[in-house]
């Protein structure tokens, strides 16, 4: 997600700036940029796509005597990765300028407003629309900069952190807080701010952590104040960090893979977000919504992706054909890109990818385009290769996904499917009104789901990764949408622990994989449920007969799995549909724990790469 980064003080802003974006670099970004105001009242922007590295030859020879400046590192959510949507971005006037770290909602029908006023645009970002919203309230009511401020934050909608800078107030920041964090750094003579304490920390331990709907007035010389936007006075406390810099980028965890499983939360709630109607329940996703007819003519789907998008496909392919009756068809990227694949005139392709840069998929969007096919991404980084090689898409805004082992990108890709299913179901009448509401309603409550599915599981799997760390080898086994997760879960053990681990449709054990069973093949079995509930707990009385150790992923209340495993996990009790998702949590820890006892690599394991952008 976006870095932010700001100084006021007595040395050179520069070097701290740069410095301190260097330090955000672990979360991931596209372009990066910073704004200073010189002594002589002149405003300076300097920013591009690309790496912080970039940004310091765009300032090699440069004047850097300024001692007040903003920067920023940008993960794009609105508008391409380019120099124009890099942020510092500056008012029309050229007076002020701001960094921003979230998402304004409704930027659209701010930004009409004020190009009605006059007011122009460069970039295609919702941070350009808040920079010019405060200039323009400034201008019409002739007031300070701050009451701008305060207004404009009644007029915004959404997650935002973001510093302001004003040339003709060289002496003062602006900090805003709402819903992405932002804190402020108390030097001997100077001021920090940061969306992440560990860009600052070498300066001082001493920090102020702003509050949701919190403004703080950051001026040279002086104590930092702090208000709202209805001007109420706040608190100013200043605590103390003890965190190390290598703790603080993985949020105190001890691995990013960790952080990644922790946040599914709140990265679901920003999947989700602007996506149901919360007035009538209903889904939209605007890339069905603006292609309409390609998806009522669609007479089938071909989803492509590999490892575990592949995984979240297969588990798209049961909401697509339930809720929507069209035909879907999973492939592996690398399998359709070389078969000569028939694809009619009506198909509709979508690809699948977190990095959007897997070279498979993408050579297999490429393919279809050529067979004529509409394709659609759902992808997680904006502006990939893959995404701009689709006709539209949809956004999974999950965060860069840092540990190779993919978690919140899964259960993100599985959202969005599942939204899209419901929202072409809705298009073509399929899905009943009222278990269309019921789903977006679950769906709205999903995040406090994990949350408490996180803090259920997280024990059980942590002494589970205990007895199983020398297991040489895993069955995961489901049936319907809890076959992929089975999948899933064998491969997120077998791609950080490296134990091997294979995942099967429960049923298909007697056609074979039955003979390996003994007491020292685990079988993870989910037996949430579900229409095939009592199928899958047969399956694991076969098992039980031969001697299988079994471990079993129930939902609250079960009694009759529950009864024949031996080891049991228990989820929230959640719609069928959801259940990949919340299975998912127990899982990715359990994987995650047994790689840790095994002193692996959880972050970077052997042999593998976070983005394969080779064949
Ligand atoms: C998943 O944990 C792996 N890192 C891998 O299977 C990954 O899902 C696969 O390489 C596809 O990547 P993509 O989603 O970025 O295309």
């Amino acid at each position: 997600m976006c870095g932010i980064v700001g100084y006021i003080g007595t040395k050179s802003a520069v070097p701290i700036l740069v410095g301190g974006l260097k330090r955000l670099e672990y979360r991931g970004y596209d372009s990066a940029g910073l704004a200073l105001v010189q002594g002589n009242g002149k405003m300076i922007v300097h920013k591009c796509k690309g790496r912080v590295a970039d940004l310091e030859k765009l300032l090699e020879g440069k004047d850097s005597s300024a001692t007040i400046g903003i920067a920023h590192t940008r993960w794009a959510t609105h508008g391409e990765p380019n120099d124009c949507n890099a942020h510092p971005h500056i008012s029309q006037s050229g007076r002020i300028a701001l960094v921003h770290n979230g998402i304004i909602e409704n930027y659209r029908i701010l930004k009409e407003a004020l190009k009605a006023q006059g007011y122009s645009f460069n970039s295609t970002t919702d941070s350009e629309v808040l920079v010019n919203l405060i200039e323009h309230i400034q201008k019409s009511n002739n007031c300070t900069l701050l009451e701008a401020v305060q207004q404009a934050t009644k007029q915004v909608i959404g997650a935002y952190a973001v510093v302001i800078i004003d040339r003709e107030n060289p002496n003062q920041l602006i900090a805003i807080r709402q819903s992405s964090p932002l804190v402020i750094g108390i030097g001997n003579d100077d001021y920090f701010i940061s969306s992440d304490a560990a860009s600052v920390i070498e300066y001082t331990h001493d920090f102020i952590y702003l509050n949701d709907g919190e403004i703080a007035i950051v001026g040279r010389n002086e104590p930092v104040r702090i208000t709202t936007a209805d001007n109420n006075s706040c608190r100013v406390d200043v605590s103390k960090l003890q965190l190390s810099i290598s703790q603080l980028e993985k949020g105190g965890h001890a691995h990013f893979m960790l952080k990644e499983i922790f946040e599914q939360p709140n990265t679901l709630h920003d999947c989700i977000r602007g996506r149901i109607d919360k007035a009538t329940y209903t889904p939209v996703l605007s890339g069905v919504r603006d292609n309409r007819k390609h998806f009522l003519d669609a007479r089938r789907l071909i989803i492509v992706a590999c490892g575990t998008s592949w995984h979240a496909a297969l588990i798209g392919k049961h909401f697509i054909e339930s809720f929507c009756r069209i035909p879907v068809e999973v492939d592996y990227a690398s399998e359709f890109r070389y078969r000569n694949p028939i694809i009619e005139a009506n198909d509709i392709v979508i690809a699948i990818s977190q990095s959007g840069e897997t070279a498979d998929t993408l050579a297999a969007v490429e393919l279809a385009h050529r067979c004529g096919a509409f394709v659609y991404g759902i992808c997680n980084a904006v502006g990939s290769s893959i995404a701009r090689a689709t006709d539209s898409g949809t956004y999974i805004h999950v965060g860069p996904e840092i540990g190779v082992a993919s978690t919140k990108a899964f259960t993100g890709q599985v959202t969005v499917l599942l939204l899209l299913a419901l929202t072409i179901g809705r298009e073509r009448g399929i899905v009943p009104e009222d278990r269309c509401k019921q789903i977006a309603k679950d769906l709205l409550g999903l995040p406090q789901v994990l949350d408490s599915a996180l803090k259920q599981v997280t024990p059980e799997a942590k002494s589970l990764a205990k007895i199983f760390t020398y297991a040489h080898n895993f069955i995961y086994m489901g049936r319907g949408v809890n076959y992929p997760t089975a999948l899933e879960g064998a491969l997120k053990l077998k791609e950080i622990s490296y134990i091997h681990a294979e995942g099967y449709p429960a049923a298909e054990m007697k056609h074979g994989p039955i003979a390996l069973i003994d007491a020292e093949m685990p079988c993870v079995v989910i037996a949430t449920p579900d229409s095939t509930y009592d199928k899958t707990v047969s399956n694991m009385e076969e098992i039980k007969s031969r001697g299988g150790k079994i471990v079993a992923v129930v939902a609250e209340g079960d009694n009759l799995a529950a009864e024949i495993a031996d080891y049991v996990i228990v989820v929230p009790r959640v719609d069928e549909c959801l259940m990949p998702i919340v299975a998912s949590i127990p899982l990715q820890l359990l994987a995650y724990y047994i790689a840790v006892n095994k002193g692996r690599d959880v972050d970077k394991p052997r042999n593998l790469a976070k983005s394969v952008t080779v064949e």
